[in-house]
């Protein structure tokens, strides 16, 4: 967004995240800290360019506090906010179903605390992370928007309670234009190596496990189901490497910038099923790098299959994803590589 010409003012409770990646996204636009925007622990908070156009702030606060949202609307340097685009919130399918409650407060507390704060600030334009979760096990692959919302766990539940939220929202009162971006699997890094996954924990996703595995930090990669209705056995997901995902909102928040009120539902995935054995082995092949992994029992919440039709993102913001599995394999793996220990390696 920044490179697209925007301010950004980034609210983020730090809960599976790191300054340190602000770091890089300033080092990356060519941001130089401010020298006055520095908190009691010494932790940055803003960069800007040489001569002061162009301003990155971050504000470390919780979606689900309206002081800390009124201080990040406050934050943009008095200007009116134009959009919000709203990341925040917990993802793990298998955390979800142990601790429900704190996926509803989160996901669905935040967000209406967030459309509350929208409207407070006259900000009526938002971009929000959905996902294919919402779908649970599909009817019809690909699976298009029109499809049955049945998510197959709470996480998904919360995303879906919340696409019903910003309907509700925009049905009650004139001017908001919103897009409810549904992805399938993000994977892969920024090219620079400079920028990528660094969950806390042990990762409940595919993809920072390779890397992990593949780097020597974890001794194997746990496949869930080797008895899913797949050709080979494991889960087939649709992976989209996280550049692509990034232009997709870039090209959303144009629409939306530049029409009048609407709700935009879009799957943003690449049209391509890989399975979970075909991703470790094309990872293998183009790095060079072996990922040791073994079988366990299916994780309640998943399903066997999930690809996306994204014909309509194609259609309305003339998107479609341009990098296949060989730049998610090698981007990912750079970032890796070059960020052993994530944001924690020396810079
Ligand atoms: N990664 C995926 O596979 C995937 C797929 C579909 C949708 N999504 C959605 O996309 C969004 C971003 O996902 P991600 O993979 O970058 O996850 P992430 O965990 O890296 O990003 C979520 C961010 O929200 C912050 N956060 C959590 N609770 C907060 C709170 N109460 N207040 C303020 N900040 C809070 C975390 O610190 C983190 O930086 C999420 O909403 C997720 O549900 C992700």
């Amino acid at each position: 967004m920044i490179g697209a010409g925007h301010d950004v003012v980034v609210i983020d409770n730090l809960h599976n995240s790191s300054v340190e990646a602000l770091h890089r996204v300033a080092e990356l636009c060519q941001l130089s800290p401010c020298r006055h925007a520095v908190d009691q622990d010494g932790v940055h908070q803003a960069w800007e360019t040489a001569t002061g156009d162009r301003l990155l702030r971050f504000i470390n606060g919780d979606i689900r506090s309206p002081e800390a949202l009124d201080g990040a609307f406050r934050a943009s340097g008095g200007g009116d906010v134009a959009a919000v685009l709203h990341f925040a919130g917990l993802k793990a399918v298998g955390d979800s179903i142990q601790e429900p409650l704190s996926y509803w407060h989160v996901n669905v507390e935040g967000t209406r605390c967030l459309l509350e704060a929208m409207r407070r600030h006259g900000c009526r334009t938002i971009v929000f992370s959905s996902t294919a979760a919402l779908y649970g096990c599909p009817q019809e692959l690909p699976i298009p928007e029109s499809a049955c919302v049945q998510p197959a766990n709470p996480y998904g539940q919360t995303k879906a309670a919340v696409e019903r939220m910003l309907a509700d929202t925009a049905a009650s009162e004139p001017g908001w234009r919103m897009a409810r971006l549904r992805y399938f699997n993000p994977v892969g890094a920024h090219p620079s190596g400079r920028i990528g996954e660094d969950p806390n924990g042990v990762p409940s996703n595919l993809f920072p496990l390779i890397t992990q595995v593949a780097m020597g930090l974890r001794s194997h990669v746990q496949i869930f189901g080797s008895d899913w209705p797949t050709p080979d056995g494991t889960g087939i997901r649709d992976f989209i490497h996280v550049m692509d995902l990034a232009e997709g909102h870039r090209q959303a928040l144009d629409l939306l910038l530049t029409t009048d009120e609407q709700i935009l539902t879009l799957n943003l995935g690449s049209g391509q099923g890989h399975s979970v054995l075909e991703m470790i082995e094309a990872f293998e092949r183009i790095n060079g790098a072996p990922v040791a992994y073994e079988f366990a029992p299916r994780r309640p919440g998943d399903v066997a299959e999930s690809v996306a039709d994204s014909t309509a993102a194609q259609q309305l913001l003339g998107w479609s994803t341009t990098r296949n599995l060989e730049d998610i394999c090698r981007d990912g793996w750079a970032w890796r590589q070059q960020n052993r220990h994530g944001y924690r390696s020396r810079r």
